[in-house]
């Protein structure tokens, strides 16, 4: 009976488990779509040097090589990533962008979890910590053109929709090979990061 018991907890915990992980290849595609949508956003815009042009492209490039394998684990259709790809090599930002809207529309970013309607004085003190301590040595120092800057972040946050700056924390703050693909930083501690950058000068 015990056995019974610790048999059906145990596999309770591994359908959790899955039903988990499966949420989080969710969530990351999503937030990669919308990340990419932004960069293609910005090249067709004109924005930033012909360095940081460079760096998005292949960031761009980049991404299209890992999303074949995000839309499976996520089992969504990895067909449109060709049209994506001829896109990218013509540098036509527009039909790239025209291309990723459907599967973005599909796999949509819920940024709910990370985006404080009213972030409390924790909340914020938190943020200011985390950013101070583990953030502000690269995102602070002044930035020129290069291939990959690291904005200030709060000015970053400002330029664009809080949902798309939101799926570039969860993206850009990556996990070490030892985390995997996690991201080291709770949902709780992203919200007071994102708090804290929105309200920062
Ligand atoms: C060792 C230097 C360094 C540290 C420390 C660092 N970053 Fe970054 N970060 C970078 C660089 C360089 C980039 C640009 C590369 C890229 O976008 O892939 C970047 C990119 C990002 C992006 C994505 C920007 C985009 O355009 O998509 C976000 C968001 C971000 N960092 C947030 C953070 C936060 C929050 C912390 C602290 C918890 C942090 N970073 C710590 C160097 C750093």
């Amino acid at each position: 009976m015990r056995v019974r018991v610790l048999l059906a907890g145990l596999a309770a915990a591994c359908c959790c488990a899955a039903v988990q992980a499966a949420g989080e290849h969710q969530r990351r595609l999503a937030a990669e779509l919308v990340v990419m949508a932004g960069d293609a956003r910005r090249l067709t815009a004109g924005a930033g040097g012909p360095q940081e042009r460079e760096g998005l492209v292949k960031r761009l490039d980049g991404a299209l090589s890992s999303l074949p394998l995000l839309l499976r684990r996520a089992e969504g259709d990895a067909r449109p990533v060709a049209a994506l790809r001829a896109s990218l090599v013509r540098g036509d930002w527009r039909a790239f962008a025209a291309a990723l809207a459907p599967l973005k529309q599909r796999h949509a970013f819920d940024a709910r979890s990370l985006l404080a309607a009213a972030p409390t004085p924790e909340m914020l003190a938190l943020g200011a910590s985390i950013h101070r301590t583990t953030c502000a040595g690269c995102h602070d120092a002044a930035g020129g053109d290069t291939l990959l800057p690291a904005f200030d972040l709060s000015r970053q946050l400002k330029s664009m929709a809080r949902e798309e700056f939101a799926a570039r924390l969860l993206l850009g703050v990556r996990g070490d090979r030892t985390t995997a693909w996690r991201n080291p930083f709770s949902d709780a501690e992203l919200a007071a990061l994102i708090a804290w950058y929105s309200s920062a000068r």
